[in-house]
């Protein structure tokens, strides 16, 4: 399924980490923060994927991520010229042709970092889920957000579910949050999924709202919520604690067992999407840093 990773905003919460450069390229730990959600969309086996940024921040993601071909991938961008909502992503890929009228596509926020057990086969499911499904000769599919319980619902997208884990109500950044279940920045939508952004109006903070989005699949009785587990970890990177705290978490979890989180080049090379060739001649273009190092041993 194609994939959006949303990587504009103007950053000002991390100023002035950000004033010469975007969010989503600062460093957590050893890799740039975007290498986070580019993996969890080639985990969920998306290979046709577009990164949208700011007009004047795009070049710098041109420069690191290229055409995706290092990643056994292809990489498309576009612009968003201010930062007007999440559901804008899907008129802006309408916009630049990466995204048809009845087709499923999915979207990750450009700061959002997932480790999670099982990751694979859930983003696998909520993919199927949302693709191409016919019922009663229709064109069906269902759309699937992943929740996480949190200390401070009150900052995030909210769902509040039922016994059956069925969602009731979804709600923006609530004053008096139903439950503790954010929303994270990971969804996956079916091929409706442009009529419903065309139908979002600006909130009263003036964005076209995701929570918009998902509260019309879930008046359809189409939204799934796949409850991440209690030992799953999703890190979001908005402020300076919490972006120093992403990188010491991924810096422990690599030093004790030696295995990378979030290394395009690997998942692309088990996807099947890298020969061990090709993944040899990125290895020894960085073969002087332990990235480069990693990347080799993967093939001895
Ligand atoms: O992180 C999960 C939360 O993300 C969800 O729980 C909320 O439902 C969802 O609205 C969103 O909330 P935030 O208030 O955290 O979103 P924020 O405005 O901080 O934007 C998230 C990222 O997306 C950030 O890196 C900037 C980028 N962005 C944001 C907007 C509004 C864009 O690239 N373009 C935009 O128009």
């Amino acid at each position: 399924m194609k994939m959006i990773i949303l990587a504009g905003g103007s950053g000002t919460r991390l100023h002035p980490l950000t004033k010469g450069t975007s969010k989503q390229l600062l460093p957590i730990f050893n890799k740039p923060m975007i290498y986070y959600p580019l993996s969890t969309a080639m985990l969920a086996g998306s290979r046709e994927i577009l990164i949208i940024n700011t007009p004047y921040e795009q070049d710098c993601f041109k420069r690191l991520l290229g055409d995706g071909s290092q990643f056994g991938i292809s990489i498309t961008y576009a612009v968003q010229p201010k930062p007007e909502g999440l559901a804008q992503a899907f008129l802006i890929a309408e916009d630049c042709g990466f995204l048809q009228e009845n087709e499923p596509c999915g979207l990750i926020l450009g700061d959002n970092i997932f480790y999670c057990s099982n990751f694979r086969e859930k983003l696998k499911f909520a993919s199927r889920e949302a693709s191409w499904i016919v019922k009663n000769d229709k064109l069906d599919g269902r759309a699937t957000i992943f929740g996480i319980e949190v200390k401070d619902p009150w900052r995030y997208g909210i769902v509040e579910i039922d016994k059956d884990k069925q969602a009731i109500s979804i709600e923006e950044k609530p004053k008096e949050p139903k439950s503790n279940i954010c929303v994270t920045g990971l969804y996956f939508y079916p091929h409706d999924i442009l009529d419903k952004a065309k139908a979002v109006k600006p909130s009263a903070r003036g964005e076209l709202e995701i929570t918009s989005i998902n509260q019309m699949y879930l008046e359809e009785k189409r939204l799934s919520v796949e409850l991440l587990a209690r030992g799953d970890v999703w890190l979001d990177t908005g402020t300076f604690d919490s972006l120093s705290e992403a990188s010491s978490f991924v810096e422990a979890i690599e030093k004790r067992s030696g295995k990378m989180i979030c290394c395009p080049e690997e998942i692309g090379y088990l996807n099947g999407w890298l020969s061990e060739e090709q993944l040899n001649d990125i290895g020894i273009s960085m073969s002087k840093n332990e990235y480069g190092q990693y990347i080799l041993d993967l093939i001895k």
